[in-house]
């Protein structure tokens, strides 16, 4: 009897624990992508999930909370440093996920399979690999951080990796978000000193290639401190089938998220940042 009720308070305190790592780790790995070092909440958090700090050559550029059961990114946050505009094309995908004893730096998928000798089996298990995005129909590649919010050739390449991407409705990355991206995310840092941004999704009922998510909703948020000392922030949500995206107030794309993901109040940033 005392064995088992050991046993209980053990494997729970494990549970917590396990929990824990999970959240904290993108916290206390690479905190440095988010504002007052705050990840967002538990909220947002799905049962079977990786923290990612995104490593390229030597460097981390931005952190990713990684759905592993849906395929798809929950966010990445990243600071919004637009200096490079030039892209290339090619994709990555993350090792550590089929094993921690493999690199924490993103690969190519053929160096996984043939210089590191994993089986496809085992990565395909373990997340989205290129062939799940080979016939994508409406939906093309969309990238959460994108390679036109980095500062150079090398952060610009670290966000072409699939842990990063979820299917987008094409219309939608190519025009009204693309337009977000470009031209609104432009306009409203205009007065920030450092702005720090978080862009995720909403997972969908529908599925490419019968393995990765298609999401209901992207979505985007940022908080920068201004040259004049003020905070601001800001957020846009779009629906996955249509070619629009909305502006909202911080305080409301968190509310519209709370609904959305139904796992509790979401907050996406620390309290310092205006919820109006
Ligand atoms: C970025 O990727 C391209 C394409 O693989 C490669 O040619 C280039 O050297 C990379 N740049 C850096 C700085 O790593």
């Amino acid at each position: 009897m005392i064995l088992l009720l050991l046993l209980q308070v053990l494997t729970s305190c494990l549970w917590l624990g396990h929990g824990e790592v999970v959240t904290s780790s993108l916290q206390s790995k690479c905190p440095q992508f988010f504002f007052w070092q705050t990840p967002p909440n538990e909220a947002l958090t799905p049962a079977n999930s990786a923290s990612i700090c995104q490593l390229y050559e030597n460097q981390y550029y931005y952190a990713t909370l990684y759905d592993r059961k849906e395929r798809i990114p929950v966010y990445s946050a990243y600071i919004y440093q637009p200096k490079h505009t030039k892209r290339c094309q090619r994709w990555m995908v993350e090792p550590q996920l089929i094993d921690l004893k493999y690199p924490k730096t993103m690969e190519t998928q053929s160096y996984v399979l043939h210089d590191l000798k994993v089986k496809k089996t085992l990565l395909k298990d373990s997340q989205a690999v290129l062939e799940d995005y080979e016939h994508p129909g409406d939906f093309h590649r969309g990238h959460l951080t994108p390679c036109s919010h980095t500062f150079d050739s090398s952060s610009c390449n670290s966000t072409f990796t699939l842990t990063n991407i979820a299917p987008q409705f094409a219309k939608l990355n190519q025009g009204a978000w693309k337009k977000y991206e470009l031209t609104t995310m432009k306009n409203m840092a205009q007065n920030c000193k450092t702005t720090y941004v978080i862009v995720g999704t909403v997972p969908g009922r529908n599925y490419l290639a019968d393995r990765v998510n298609k999401p209901s909703h992207f979505w985007s948020s940022a908080c920068c401190e201004q040259n004049d000392n003020r905070m601001k922030a800001w957020g846009v949500i779009a629906e996955n089938n249509k070619n629009a995206v909305e502006e909202l107030s911080l305080g409301e794309l968190e509310k519209r998220l709370t609904d959305l993901y139904g796992r509790g109040p979401v907050s996406l940033f620390n309290n310092a940042c205006p919820r109006q």
